[in-house]
């Protein structure tokens, strides 16, 4: 895989809709995808990067909660459970540039994973983190935030998806 080339897919591209694959293969090449995932996550100065975004079909994304370096985060094959409460906040996407809308998640959760070693990892976390867990774990299943937002929304980013799907458009 030749990281260096690459980038942040927005919508409408197809690769964002799919239901991405295991990651199986923990070899050495990863070292390199998960690197550049985070430079590509601070570029856009995000908190969570899915691979789905940057075209890779496997499930892990990284995050980073503070902006510390130490806060980095790197999730294969993650999975929730436990969730408790509900809670709406604004989210944003680095897929959906110019796009913020209310996403309704369970407040609590625990994520189940596996480092970028193979081994088995798990957390539990509420609030932002957790918001973060979900959003992210979406991206792995061709989830987006416009698929979760409420009708109401859906007529006041009517205007910058279709925008989005013009640029898109354009490239191809
Ligand atoms: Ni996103």
């Amino acid at each position: 895989m030749d990281v260096a080339a690459l980038g942040m897919l927005h919508y409408p591209d197809p690769r964002l809709r799919r239901v991405a694959k295991p990651v199986e293969d923990f070899g050495p090449w990863l070292d390199a995808l998960i690197t550049r995932m985070f430079e590509i996550m601070r570029d856009h100065k995000g908190v969570g990067l899915a691979a789905p975004q940057v075209g890779v079909d496997l499930r892990l994304f990284v995050m980073n909660a503070t902006g510390e370096a130490v806060d980095d985060r790197v999730y294969l094959n993650p999975k929730l459970d436990q969730r408790s409460g509900w809670a709406e906040a604004e989210e944003g996407c680095l897929s959906l540039p110019g796009i913020n809308v209310q996403v309704r998640r369970s407040v609590k959760c625990r994520l189940v994973a596996q480092d970028r070693n193979g081994k088995p990892i798990e957390a539990i976390s509420s609030g932002f983190v957790s918001r973060i867990w979900q959003h992210e774990i979406d991206h792995l299943d061709g989830v987006m935030i416009i698929d979760k937002m409420a009708p109401s929304e859906a007529i006041a980013v009517r205007k910058v998806l279709r925008s989005l799907e013009a640029d898109f458009d354009d490239r191809k």
